[in-house]
């Protein structure tokens, strides 16, 4: 069989899909598969939760439809509170539920029909090992990590991280699934944050730095990062952009810098203080910024918006080889 005759019986094999989870992530992944045709359960252990999330999974439909017109998917949307059938009926499933290994493990034991027929069972887990997940939860052949990024309706990406022990073919399949939900599916080995995480959390520990020093205030470090380099960052991401600035000053700059560098090891004071006053975010009204003087609704929606005319741009100038479709 050929490569492509072997993704075309890979696809062909998943249509049924469960996501468990209504948070962030399950509601609009939930969506985002249901608009490239399969069809969907979606799960909650509990019902109240399940039903309420009927208002999210509306309001990233309606923004898709917005932006990318009207869905013409075949597949099908349907809450199902019942764990049993959906690890009865569904080819694939998507764990998005909290952080916490313990609780990923306890819920991903539960999927013995699943297992038994391998199907495709992924976790969006953002850090937490692959390895230990399948192995606490006795998926070792099953398990594969899909790292969507928020909105996960939105953002091409998926790391896909295959665990110690993951069949090749699983990852294969978890390859071809995310490429016919039109999304760009990236390969990393299991480590704790996978590539954007690790990258993401570098920036961040270096920012938390700079604030408890007094270097700069939470706002300035916004600015910069804002209307410098993350402008251009689309086109042009890190690596390449060591190569535009030639390597050898790269060298040079980071025999000067790196010492300086922030290298702890445990959260900063930045954050800790913070949460230690209940000032948690968007969500208590306070983080680094006062939330009860800014529209968080209106920041949230300019971020959307920003993605979708950015990518828009981007495949028109054909350096996108394949991003969020409308709807098939
Ligand atoms: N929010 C993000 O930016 C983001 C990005 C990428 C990946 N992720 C990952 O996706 C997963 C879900 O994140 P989220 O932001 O959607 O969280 P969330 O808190 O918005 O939603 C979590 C969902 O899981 C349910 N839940 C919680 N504990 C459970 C348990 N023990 N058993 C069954 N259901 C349970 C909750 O009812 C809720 O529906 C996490 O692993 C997270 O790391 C999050």
């Amino acid at each position: 069989m050929s490569a492509t005759a072997t993704s075309e019986a890979l696809k062909d094999s998943i249509r049924n899909i469960g996501v468990l989870g209504t948070g962030q992530m399950g509601a609009a992944a939930a969506v985002m598969f249901q608009r490239a045709g399969f069809h969907v359960k979606l799960w909650n252990r509990s019902e109240e939760k399940l039903h309420a999330s009927k208002t999210a999974l509306q309001a990233v439909d309606d923004f898709l439809t917005r932006h990318l017109g009207p869905s013409h998917s075949k597949g099908e949307l349907l809450l199902e509170p019942d764990l049993g059938i959906v690890d009865a009926t569904s080819d694939a499933l998507l764990e998005c539920v909290a952080e916490e290994m313990a609780q990923k493990t306890e819920l991903l034991r539960r999927l013995h029909g699943s297992r038994e027929r391998g199907a495709l069972i992924m976790s969006c887990t953002s850090a937490l090992s692959i390895t230990e997940m399948a192995r606490g939860s006795g998926l070792e052949q099953v398990l594969v990590g899909a790292h969507f990024w928020n909105p996960p309706h939105l953002i091409p990406v998926v790391e896909i991280v295959a665990g110690a022990d993951t069949p090749p073919r699983q990852v294969e399949r978890a390859t071809a699934l995310m490429q016919q939900a039109g999304k760009l599916p990236v390969h990393c080995a299991d480590v704790p944050g996978f590539i954007g995480n690790r990258l993401m959390h570098a920036m961040w520990r270096e920012a938390l730095a700079m604030v408890d020093a007094g270097v700069c205030s939470a706002e300035a470090i916004d600015q910069v990062v804002k209307w410098s380099f993350a402008l251009r960052l689309p086109a042009l991401g890190p690596m390449e952009n060591m190569d535009l600035v030639g390597l050898s000053l790269v060298e040079s700059v980071q025999r000067y810098l790196l010492p300086d560098l922030a290298a702890n090891t445990i959260p900063a004071k930045a954050l800790t203080t913070r949460l230690n006053n209940g000032d948690t975010g968007m969500k208590s009204g306070r983080g680094f910024y006062d939330w009860s003087m800014r529209d968080a609704a209106a920041v949230v929606a300019l971020r959307d918006q920003q993605i979708v005319r950015q990518l828009e741009f981007l495949r028109e100038q054909g350096v996108f080889p394949s991003t969020i479709k409308p709807s098939t």
